[in-house]
């Protein structure tokens, strides 16, 4: 079992659950006069949704938590908070993910109460539903074990943070000034249940980038 359990999303999936979510969301009778994208894990899911829902009006708000991929920072942030009037509308909040959920609950509250719409509802492609502090309107796919998915749209950074925390907190690497590489990729395996191989050119550019972050020659 790996350290982290990684489950690389392909562009192909995320077409295809942001399409059942549609359908989810048509079937329910909802029209939405508007999305709000939670920046940046709802962009792209957002964008599919206004193109499967035929919708015009895409917003969005940048709600954060998660510093560093599949680590957990102290408490979520509105980071620009802006009002605009929404009276008498309808809105679809949307996301990636809800993990714990803390981001889109403070991204609703204040949408609810700075823009007043007269309807909110939540769509997402994914539901942790074990660790999540609520259950979205709307999902695609409901999760029983905590896994980090790694979506297309932050391949490069998440596998620059999957590298540089093996290098932090790994007893064998820890505060040396270079290492082999293929030692770096079976840690990276067996950290992640992924091989490097699979990243493509992602892990060539991920390695360059650490390198010249940190001290470390990867050799
Ligand atoms: N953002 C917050 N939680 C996440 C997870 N489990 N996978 C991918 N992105 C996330």
């Amino acid at each position: 079992m790996p350290r982290v359990p990684v489950k690389l999303v392909s562009w192909d999936e995320i077409v295809e659950w942001s399409w059942g979510l549609a359908k989810k969301i048509m079937e329910s009778g909802y029209k939405p006069d508007a999305i709000v994208a939670v920046a940046r894990g709802g962009y792209v899911p957002a964008r599919l949704l206004c193109d499967f829902l035929d919708i015009n009006d895409l917003l969005s708000i940048q709600s954060q938590h998660w510093v560093e991929a599949a680590k957990a920072a102290e408490r979520a942030i509105l980071k620009y908070p802006y009002k605009v009037d929404m009276k008498g509308k309808r809105l679809l909040i949307v996301d990636d993910i809800v993990d714990t959920g803390e981001t889109l609950l403070l991204a609703r509250d204040y949408i609810k109460k700075a823009w007043e719409p007269d309807e909110v509802r939540i769509a997402v492609l994914q539901w942790i539903s074990p660790v999540a502090k609520f259950k979205p309107d709307y999902y695609h796919i409901e999760v029983k074990d905590w896994t980090w998915f790694q979506y297309p749209w932050t391949r490069l950074e998440d596998t620059q943070q999957f590298i540089q925390r093996i290098l932090r907190e790994d007893e064998r690497f820890k505060g040396k000034k270079e290492i082999a590489r293929s030692d770096l990729e079976n840690a990276f395996e067996e950290w992640y249940g992924i091989r490097p191989e699979e990243l493509g050119w992602y892990w060539e550019e991920a390695l360059r980038r650490v390198s010249g972050k940190t001290n470390v020659k990867i050799v």
